[in-house]
């Protein structure tokens, strides 16, 4: 048997390690747990475990339509943001069109991209932010999707409205753009972020798609639930792509009550914030640069092999992501966790350095 060629070249994902009994601030999860609410329908939802999903998974897409103001026709909801990005590429990726991608920038965008044949150009960053001129300029005759990521994962810098304006502004409408904001609602600075500018790039420009997740804020990166907001004439090509039943009965419903649940989210929110002063002092103190977060995960240069780093600091504990894989061979990623956890990880990374 000879599998496609499209797959030859492509590599397998590189996760954050999960290591029996270490404290885990490798993959960006929520530090708190999932949200109760979601917990308390997941446990409602297993009477029902011997029915389908809803397969237009109707009520999640009416809550979603509620809280960013839109309709249900606007969104597709998939198995995590990772199964939305392979049917994006499934939609609107022929074999041979162009595609490009960040240079230090998650995975995933290569991955469903080479899967559909696409030929994939990482464009260089500027200190860990998309440049959007660059991207510009590199944009080709047969040029058909760019992917940005804002805040980007590992670097945690967004790119400005004014220049994510601009940009769409310039860029061909045959071109999709596709915005994932995975990390979106941990941005500080308010008119930086929120729903009602998604609304309005999108009510503008047929050829942008937004990602979001349960899988980061909303703690449910277990139960594989994420979701893309468009036009209802772009989210309706999508469907035809997407598996009937893709999102389970219990993902739906612990969606769903995450959605309402604004006490955990808000609280959520404030163990970030306090968490990343409380690492910035401590990067600081230690006298290690670290990219100014947006997110809920601080990206630092360590001035050495971050891969040996990575294993030392396994051995005192706790795991974080060495970036290599995303380029970037001399810095790390933490992920933000409570008061505690971050003292955990001080420890850990200041024997590993021998400080
Ligand atoms: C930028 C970005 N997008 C998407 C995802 C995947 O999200 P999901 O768990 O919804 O597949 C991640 C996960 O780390 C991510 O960092």
């Amino acid at each position: 048997m000879n599998m496609r060629n499209a797959l030859q070249a492509m590599k397998p994902y590189t996760p954050g390690v999960l290591a029996p009994g270490k404290l885990k601030l490798s993959s960006n999860e929520n530090p708190l747990g999932p949200s109760p609410k979601a917990m308390e329908a997941f446990q409602t939802s297993i009477n029902n475990l011997h029915l389908y999903p809803d397969i237009a998974a109707l009520q999640l897409r009416q809550a979603l339509a509620a809280k960013h103001s839109m309709q249900p026709e606007n969104f597709v909801v998939g198995n995590g943001s990772d199964e939305v990005l392979v049917i994006l590429a499934a939609t609107f990726l022929n074999p041979g069109d162009h595609v490009l991608v960040g240079k230090h920038t998650f995975s995933e965008y290569r991955f469903a991209s080479t899967l559909m044949a696409a030929e994939v150009e990482a464009v260089a960053m500027n200190e860990g932010r998309f440049d959007c001129q660059t991207l510009q300029q590199a944009v080709r005759e047969h040029t058909r999707a760019i992917f940005l990521c804002s805040p980007n994962n590992p670097t945690g810098t967004i790119i400005p409205a004014a220049e994510l304006r601009s940009l769409l502004r310039k860029i061909p409408a045959e071109i999709l753009i596709v915005l994932d904001a995975a990390y979106s609602e941990y941005i500080d600075d308010p008119s930086e972020a929120g729903y009602p500018f998604e609304k309005e790039l999108l009510a503008k420009h047929a050829n942008l798609i937004i990602l979001h997740t349960f899988s980061k804020l909303y703690g449910l990166a277990g139960l594989r639930i994420g979701y893309s907001m468009a036009s209802s004439t772009v989210s309706g090509m999508m469907e035809r792509a997407r598996q009937p039943f893709n999102v389970s009965l219990p993902a739906q419903a612990a969606a769903i009550a995450a959605l309402s649940d604004e006490e955990f989210v808000q609280q959520s929110l404030r163990v970030n914030r306090a968490g990343k002063e409380q690492l910035y002092t401590f990067f600081r103190e230690c006298g290690f640069a670290y990219i100014e977060s947006q997110s809920n995960f601080i990206c630092v240069h360590v001035h050495q092999d971050a891969q040996q780093l990575f294993l030392r600091i396994m051995e005192h504990g706790v795991t974080i992501r060495p970036l290599g894989s995303f380029g970037l061979p001399e810095c790390i990623r933490v992920t933000i966790g409570t008061t505690a956890q971050n003292l955990q990880f001080m420890q850990a990374f200041r024997a590993a350095c021998g400080l």
